[in-house]
């Protein structure tokens, strides 16, 4: 029985794959060229051949392309830049190749060719005609080969044919005017989400005002062909802006703003591949680039004619996240990012909008709560309670222990556990130290909280007369952890908070001095507690009292940050 079921679903799987895309209309696949049906993407190199009969060409030209090397049932075949991934140029089918193939329009009208239907063929005559304007440089074809409804090559590549014409926009870059002689007018919010699309971090920041502000906008023209960019943001190296189908890295259509070795603005186009250093590709029809570096605030605007192109989408009318990136360059090459920004969803850069990022990714989140609520609530007690309230429950705690001295333990070995996990955290999301002084000091508070409990094991008895070493070094580090885990704080809530007015930061300020405040009430009551030599237990209850308002105070301001850090 199961083995008919498997025949019957082997028969329907072959069928519906040959039956997929028979007639060659494969515009879905217009920029991986991978068929849609296929499961079996062949690596090894394969029988088949792309020849052309010239090694240059010029403006208007034709080139013959001849696909052959072995029957096949299938195919698709573009003219790219070498490096590229748009198609390019226009292509018409002779009289020799008949019915056997037909024009397709990836983005391009006529820009690629394809099979009419799935009969076995073992040669393909098309001819290309060169673009008659425009930027161009070297081209190759490459093409996709369907030997067996599951079984295909994709890029096989002609030679490259040189352009030898004489086009604007041959190189990959183009320098611009020195910083401060540009005649870029500050490139500002106004007419966000009215005149143009603009994706910012912090959302809705004005570049023109803020330097604190990472800005780009995207403006289409009527007729969807060129596409009016603007780029701003404060970085010692590059700030890049990419079009792409997914939010993460790679696949991406890149254009890059960087300083060159002269100190000047070039603009580059990129396509990354994954998540290593995008390929620049030629830059093609840009023009009224212009740019400027002012106080460490790049700004840089232009035309691009370029098709906006992505694996799978194409074209301006298509929905793209966009990403926002800056980071150094080193010998005039991008070095990767230090932050990158990219949009909650996807948008139409057709239509004028205000894009939303969710800031901050949810591991980077989840480190910053887990850090404030162990270090607002067990941190903060644990160490109160081993200085004021040694008092409370003695030999009460289990194993004759005493109570203080179990409830402190409990709380710091809490505390390095949820440091430890938010520490690991924010190291599976981050993995460089752009942070500034924030990762350097989370590093230390973590090394040294870690120090903390491992002496502590092996300290020496309490009657011991080396026991005063560890006393004062269990405390001194401990203070040295506190001051240092208060700084990392600090540092880390100036990278989280986005607010305008920065009110988490402040709010941190606030809880330092309500704990200051508290150490100062319960050593004043200490002081007073010597001279006066009241009866011991009331005053433990008065400090009870006292440690359980100020936990509840902790609390509110706790809540109060964890609820900012949720609105990032
Ligand atoms: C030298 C160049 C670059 C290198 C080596 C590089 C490398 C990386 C790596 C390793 C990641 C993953 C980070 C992680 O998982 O935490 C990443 C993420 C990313 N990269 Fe790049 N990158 C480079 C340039 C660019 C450029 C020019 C863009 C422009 C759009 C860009 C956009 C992004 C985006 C949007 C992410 C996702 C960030 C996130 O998940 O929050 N990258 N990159
Ligand atoms: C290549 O083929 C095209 C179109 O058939 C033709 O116009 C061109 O002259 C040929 N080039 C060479 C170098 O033979
Ligand atoms: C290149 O840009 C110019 C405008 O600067 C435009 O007129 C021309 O058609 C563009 N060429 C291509 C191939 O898009
Ligand atoms: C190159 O430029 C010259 C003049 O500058 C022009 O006459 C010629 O047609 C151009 N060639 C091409 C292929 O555009
Ligand atoms: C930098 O300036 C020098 C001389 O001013 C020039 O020769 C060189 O080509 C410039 N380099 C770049 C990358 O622009
Ligand atoms: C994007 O917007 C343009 C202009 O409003 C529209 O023509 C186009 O169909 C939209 N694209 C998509 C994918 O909705």
């Amino acid at each position: 029985m199961d083995r008919y079921i498997f025949i019957v679903a082997t028969i329907a799987l072959v069928l519906s794959g040959v039956r997929c895309y028979p007639s060659g209309k494969v515009t879905e696949s217009c920029i991986d060229m991978v068929p849609q049906h296929g499961s079996n993407l062949q690596t090894s190199k394969g029988p088949y051949l792309v020849d052309v009969n010239t090694s240059s060409f010029k403006e208007g030209d034709k080139v013959t392309v001849t696909l052959r090397g072995g029957t096949f049932l299938g195919f698709m075949l573009q003219a790219r830049l070498v490096g590229g991934v748009s198609p390019l140029g226009s292509f018409s089918i002779p009289s020799v190749t008949g019915g056997q193939a037909q024009l397709l329009t990836c983005g391009i009208t006529n820009s690629a060719v394809s099979h009419t239907s799935g009969s076995s063929k073992s040669s393909i005559q098309v001819t290309w005609i060169a673009p008659t304007s425009g930027p161009l440089n070297n081209i190759q074809f490459s093409a996709t080969f369907v030997q067996k409804t599951q079984t295909f090559w994709v890029g096989v590549k002609s030679s490259a044919v040189t352009y030898t014409g004489n086009g604007t926009f041959t190189g990959t870059s183009i320098t611009n005017m020195p910083p401060g002689s540009s005649s870029l007018s500050p490139i500002s919010s106004n007419g966000c989400g009215s005149s143009k699309v603009c994706f910012s971090q912090p959302m809705s920041c004005d570049p023109s005002v803020s330097s604190n502000c990472y800005f780009m906008s995207a403006v289409t023209s009527s007729s969807g062909a060129a596409v009016q960019v603007e780029m701003a943001g404060a970085s010692n190296g590059y700030i890049a802006i990419g079009f792409s189908d997914d939010q993460k890295m790679g696949n991406d259509d890149i254009y890059i703003c960087g300083l060159d070795n002269n100190g000047s603005i070039q603009i580059k186009h990129a396509f990354s591949t994954g998540t290593v250093t995008p390929n620049i590709i030629s830059l093609g029809n840009i023009s009224n680039f212009k740019a400027s570096v002012n106080n460490g605030i790049i700004s840089c605007s232009f035309t691009t004619w370029n098709t906006i192109s992505t694996q799978r989408s194409i074209g301006s009318s298509s929905p793209y996240y966009l990403m926002l990136v800056y980071g150094s360059m080193s010998n005039g090459n991008i070095v990767v990012h230090n932050r990158a920004y990219v949009s909650d969803s996807q948008v139409n850069i057709s239509n004028p909008a205000i894009v939303t990022t969710g800031g901050e990714p949810p591991l980077v989140k989840a480190h910053g709560s887990l850090m404030l609520i162990s270090w607002m609530t067990t941190a903060s007690l644990g160490m109160i309670i081993a200085r004021y309230l040694k008092g409370v429950g003695r030999g009460k705690g289990c194993g004759n222990k005493d109570m203080w001295f179990v409830v402190h333990m409990t709380l710091m070995i809490l505390t390095v556990v949820a440091s430890s996990i938010a520490f690991i955290l924010v190291f599976s999301e981050v993995r460089d130290w752009t942070g500034g002084a924030h990762p350097v000091l989370g590093c230390i508070v973590m090394i040294l909280a870690l120090i903390q409990p491992s002496v502590a094991m092996f300290r020496c008895g309490p009657t011991d007369k080396w026991r005063f070493v560890f006393n004062w070094f269990h405390a001194l580090n401990a203070w040295v952890i506190k001051v240092l885990a208060m700084a990392a704080i600090f540092t880390g809530l100036l990278l989280l908070d986005a607010t305008d007015n920065q009110w988490l930061v402040k709010v941190m300020g606030g809880f330092v001095g309500w704990e200051a405040a508290l150490y100062i009430v319960l050593e004043s009551y200490r002081c007073w507690k010597r001279n006066d030599n009241s009866d011991a237990s009331e005053s433990t209850s008065m400090e009870l009292l006292i440690l359980g308002l100020f936990f509840l105070g902790n609390l509110c301001f706790l809540v109060a940050l964890l609820v900012g850090i949720g609105m990032q």
